[in-house]
Protein backbone atom coordinates (compact mmCIF):
# COMPACT_ATOMS: atom_id res chain seq x y z
CA UNK A 1 0.00 0.00 0.00
CA UNK A 2 1.10 3.69 -1.06
CA UNK A 3 0.11 5.09 2.18
CA UNK A 4 2.55 3.07 4.50
CA UNK A 5 5.23 2.36 1.56
CA UNK A 6 5.57 6.01 1.22
CA UNK A 7 4.25 8.10 3.90
CA UNK A 8 6.89 10.28 4.23
CA UNK A 9 7.07 10.85 0.35
CA UNK A 10 3.20 11.69 0.13
CA UNK A 11 3.17 13.70 2.97
CA UNK A 12 5.97 16.18 1.43
CA UNK A 13 3.94 15.93 -2.63
CA UNK A 14 0.92 17.21 -0.13
CA UNK A 15 3.03 20.04 1.31
CA UNK A 16 3.55 21.47 -2.29
CA UNK A 17 0.03 22.17 -2.44
CA UNK A 18 -3.12 24.02 -1.08
CA UNK A 19 -5.48 20.53 -0.82
CA UNK A 20 -4.81 17.38 -1.53
CA UNK A 21 -6.82 16.57 -4.82
CA UNK A 22 -4.15 18.93 -6.35
CA UNK A 23 -1.43 16.20 -5.62
CA UNK A 24 -3.03 13.68 -7.80
CA UNK A 25 -0.69 13.78 -10.53
CA UNK A 26 2.45 13.36 -8.21
CA UNK A 27 0.52 10.84 -6.49
CA UNK A 28 -0.39 8.89 -9.83
CA UNK A 29 3.42 9.42 -10.91
CA UNK A 30 4.43 8.02 -7.13
CA UNK A 31 2.02 4.43 -7.87
CA UNK A 32 3.14 4.23 -11.14
CA UNK A 33 6.67 4.10 -9.92
CA UNK A 34 5.71 1.63 -6.91
CA UNK A 35 3.37 -0.67 -9.42
CA UNK A 36 4.85 0.01 -13.37
CA UNK A 37 1.23 0.52 -13.79
CA UNK A 38 -2.28 1.48 -12.97
CA UNK A 39 -4.50 -0.61 -11.87
CA UNK A 40 -7.88 0.32 -10.98
CA UNK A 41 -7.29 -0.96 -7.50
CA UNK A 42 -4.00 1.58 -7.64
CA UNK A 43 -6.73 4.00 -9.54
CA UNK A 44 -8.56 3.86 -5.87
CA UNK A 45 -6.12 3.93 -3.64
CA UNK A 46 -5.02 7.24 -5.16
CA UNK A 47 -8.30 8.76 -5.32
CA UNK A 48 -8.59 7.76 -1.11
CA UNK A 49 -5.79 9.45 -0.69
CA UNK A 50 -6.27 12.97 -2.35
CA UNK A 51 -9.51 12.57 -1.39
CA UNK A 52 -11.92 12.79 -4.67
CA UNK A 53 -13.74 10.36 -6.36
CA UNK A 54 -11.76 7.50 -8.46
CA UNK A 55 -13.92 8.50 -11.49
CA UNK A 56 -11.64 11.81 -11.84
CA UNK A 57 -8.51 9.98 -11.15
CA UNK A 58 -9.25 7.70 -14.02
CA UNK A 59 -9.84 10.63 -16.53
CA UNK A 60 -6.26 12.05 -15.54
CA UNK A 61 -4.95 9.15 -15.82
CA UNK A 62 -6.21 8.39 -19.37
CA UNK A 63 -5.64 11.43 -20.64
CA UNK A 64 -1.80 11.73 -20.09
CA UNK A 65 0.38 9.24 -21.94
CA UNK A 66 2.99 9.39 -19.37
CA UNK A 67 0.54 6.97 -16.95
CA UNK A 68 -0.06 3.33 -18.21
CA UNK A 69 -3.51 1.58 -17.31
CA UNK A 70 -1.94 -1.60 -18.21
CA UNK A 71 1.27 -3.46 -18.02
CA UNK A 72 3.87 -2.30 -19.74
CA UNK A 73 7.36 -4.18 -20.94
CA UNK A 74 10.20 -2.97 -18.73
CA UNK A 75 11.23 -0.55 -21.72
CA UNK A 76 8.58 1.70 -22.57
CA UNK A 77 9.04 3.47 -26.12
CA UNK A 78 6.89 6.46 -26.72
CA UNK A 79 7.33 7.31 -30.52
CA UNK A 80 6.02 10.42 -31.41
CA UNK A 81 3.99 10.23 -34.56
CA UNK A 82 2.27 13.90 -34.33
CA UNK A 83 1.82 15.85 -37.70
CA UNK A 84 5.25 18.01 -37.52
CA UNK A 85 7.11 14.63 -36.78
CA UNK A 86 5.26 12.48 -39.49
CA UNK A 87 6.50 15.11 -41.81
CA UNK A 88 9.88 14.10 -40.67
CA UNK A 89 9.04 10.42 -41.33
CA UNK A 90 8.03 9.47 -38.26
CA UNK A 91 5.13 7.37 -39.62
CA UNK A 92 7.33 5.23 -41.26
CA UNK A 93 9.82 5.26 -38.44
CA UNK A 94 7.33 3.72 -36.16
CA UNK A 95 6.41 0.95 -38.48
CA UNK A 96 9.41 -0.21 -39.10
CA UNK A 97 10.26 -0.02 -35.34
CA UNK A 98 7.56 -2.42 -34.57
CA UNK A 99 8.43 -4.59 -37.43
CA UNK A 100 11.91 -5.12 -36.33
CA UNK A 101 10.20 -6.11 -32.76
CA UNK A 102 7.91 -8.19 -33.88
CA UNK A 103 4.44 -6.25 -33.62
CA UNK A 104 2.32 -5.19 -35.86
CA UNK A 105 1.55 -1.66 -37.08
CA UNK A 106 -0.15 -0.78 -33.35
CA UNK A 107 2.55 -1.37 -31.30
CA UNK A 108 2.58 -3.16 -28.12
CA UNK A 109 4.65 -4.89 -26.00
CA UNK A 110 6.97 -7.85 -27.57
CA UNK A 111 6.40 -11.17 -26.25
CA UNK A 112 9.70 -11.13 -24.09
CA UNK A 113 8.01 -8.52 -22.09
CA UNK A 114 11.07 -5.98 -22.45
CA UNK A 115 9.51 -3.35 -25.22
CA UNK A 116 6.39 -1.48 -24.94
CA UNK A 117 6.02 0.93 -28.35
CA UNK A 118 3.66 3.72 -28.05
CA UNK A 119 2.52 6.14 -30.66
CA UNK A 120 1.78 9.26 -28.89
CA UNK A 121 1.23 12.84 -29.68
CA UNK A 122 4.15 15.91 -29.88
CA UNK A 123 6.66 15.90 -27.12
CA UNK A 124 7.97 19.08 -28.12
CA UNK A 125 10.93 17.84 -29.85
CA UNK A 126 9.46 18.69 -33.26
CA UNK A 127 12.52 19.68 -34.88
CA UNK A 128 14.67 16.31 -33.82
CA UNK A 129 12.36 13.88 -35.39
CA UNK A 130 11.89 10.67 -35.45
CA UNK A 131 12.43 10.69 -31.51
CA UNK A 132 10.97 8.53 -29.30
CA UNK A 133 11.54 8.40 -25.10
CA UNK A 134 12.09 5.73 -23.61
CA UNK A 135 11.44 5.45 -19.75
CA UNK A 136 10.65 8.81 -20.54
CA UNK A 137 14.46 9.61 -21.57
CA UNK A 138 14.87 11.32 -25.25
CA UNK A 139 16.61 9.72 -28.31
CA UNK A 140 16.45 12.22 -31.44
CA UNK A 141 17.30 12.57 -34.70
CA UNK A 142 16.62 8.37 -34.98
CA UNK A 143 16.75 6.01 -37.93
CA UNK A 144 16.05 2.24 -37.97
CA UNK A 145 19.91 2.14 -37.68
CA UNK A 146 20.62 3.56 -34.72
CA UNK A 147 17.22 2.31 -33.03
CA UNK A 148 18.34 -1.15 -33.50
CA UNK A 149 21.40 0.22 -31.66
CA UNK A 150 19.64 1.23 -28.80
CA UNK A 151 17.10 -1.46 -29.19
CA UNK A 152 19.90 -4.08 -28.64
CA UNK A 153 22.10 -1.69 -26.24
CA UNK A 154 18.69 -1.79 -23.83
CA UNK A 155 18.29 -5.69 -24.71
CA UNK A 156 22.24 -6.65 -23.33
CA UNK A 157 21.29 -3.82 -20.23
CA UNK A 158 18.44 -5.93 -18.89
CA UNK A 159 20.66 -9.17 -19.65
CA UNK A 160 23.31 -7.93 -17.43
CA UNK A 161 20.54 -7.01 -14.96
CA UNK A 162 18.80 -10.50 -15.11
CA UNK A 163 22.22 -11.77 -15.13
CA UNK A 164 23.50 -10.12 -11.38
CA UNK A 165 20.11 -10.62 -10.03
CA UNK A 166 19.76 -14.48 -10.89
S1 LIG B 1 5.21 16.76 -33.22
FE1 LIG B 1 6.58 15.21 -32.57
S2 LIG B 1 7.68 16.13 -30.95
FE2 LIG B 1 6.33 17.66 -31.63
Amino acid sequence: MLAEKHAERIEKIFAKYPDKRSGVMALLYLAQEEYGWLSEETLREVAELCDIDPTQVQSIAGFYTMYSEKPKGRFWLHVCTDLPCALRGADDFFSALCAYLGLDEHGGTTEDGLFTVEPVMCLAACDKAPMLQCNFHYHENLDLEKVKALIEQWRAEASRDDGVQG
